[in-house]
């Protein structure tokens, strides 16, 4: 495997880690001898991503086991867990659970704001514990796993297409301020890929329309001109590129990961 150059010995915080495209990502960065902070709240998802981490450059893997539904209790988590941790943080990949889906209109209003404590403020507060370290390094990289619905508004998903737009928004506005610290915040927009989020997306939807499943990935499918849906590893390469020092020029976009379904330019 073609290593990316430098990022032995870095070390990454990686929110939404004990399952799906957060996994995946862990384990692509720790190819690249990368230590590994995962956040999640389950601790057996977690330690079992942990084991399947590379540790041939003898890399020190840990867990937080956090609840990202109370930004308060992450700050206490995170800030704990720094005093104890004086290595040098370079990476932030800010991910965590999809908001659940819907139609905008029968969204309660708390929806909007629990969502937007759970991805706006989360990633925030991550930011602000990390930001100093990544300035002392004059390096950083925040990578913040959103949605194509950045560019696309997909229906069906009211809540989340409000929230995805705001976080895309802050990550930009954050993209202006950090770049001469030599950190950069760009955005990941994945497309349909393979893991709970997207299973749990497609039941509901035959659960509402009392279309069979099957039929249901059949017409999805045919939207992506790849015809098939994203592997998490696939997701978590365009990540790890991000992550490493090759990508030191792009900063402040957002790159889908979709297969070209985006219909937009
Ligand atoms: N899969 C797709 O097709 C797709 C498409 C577009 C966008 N996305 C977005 O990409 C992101 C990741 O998706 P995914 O498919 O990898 O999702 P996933 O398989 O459901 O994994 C979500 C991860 O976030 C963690 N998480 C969920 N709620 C949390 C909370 N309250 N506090 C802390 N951690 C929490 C989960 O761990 P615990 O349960 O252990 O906490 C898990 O590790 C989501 O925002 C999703 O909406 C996914």
């Amino acid at each position: 495997m073609m290593k990316n150059k430098n990022m032995t010995g870095q070390t990454a915080f990686v929110c939404g880690a004990s399952k799906g495209i957060g996994a995946a990502t862990a384990i692509e960065l720790s190819k690249q001898g990368v230590n590994a902070v995962l956040l999640a709240r389950s601790k057996e998802g977690l330690d079992d991503v942990i084991s399947k981490l590379d540790k041939s450059e003898e890399q020190d893997h840990r867990t937080i086991i956090a609840d990202f539904s109370s930004p308060k209790n992450l700050e206490k988590k995170v800030g704990d867990f720094l005093k104890d941790f004086d290595k040098d943080i370079e990476i932030l990949i800010n991910n965590t659970g999809g908001p659940k889906p819907g139609p905008i209109i029968n969204a309660n209003p708390s929806e909007f704001i629990d969502t937007f404590n759970q991805h706006v403020i989360c990633n925030h507060i991550l930011v602000k514990c990390l930001v100093n370290r990544m300035k002392k390094a004059n390096y950083g990289r925040i990578i913040n796993i959103i949605s194509t619905s950045v560019k696309q508004p997909i229906r069906g998903l009211g809540v989340s297409n409000t929230i995805r737009g705001a976080v895309a928004s802050w990550a930009k506005t954050l993209s202006f301020e950090l770049g001469e610290f030599g950190i950069t915040v760009n955005n990941v927009l994945p497309g349909f890929t393979e893991t709970e989020r997207l299973h749990e997306i497609f039941q509901k939807k035959s659960k509402t329309s009392g279309t069979d499943i099957e039929s249901i990935i059949i017409e999805a499918q045919t939207q992506i001109p790849l015809k098939r849906f994203a592997n998490p590893s696939e997701t978590a390469k365009a990540i790890c590129f991000l992550a490493s020092p090759d990508a030191d020029y792009i900063n402040g976009v957002n790159l889908p990961v979709d297969g070209g379904r985006l219909q937009t330019l």
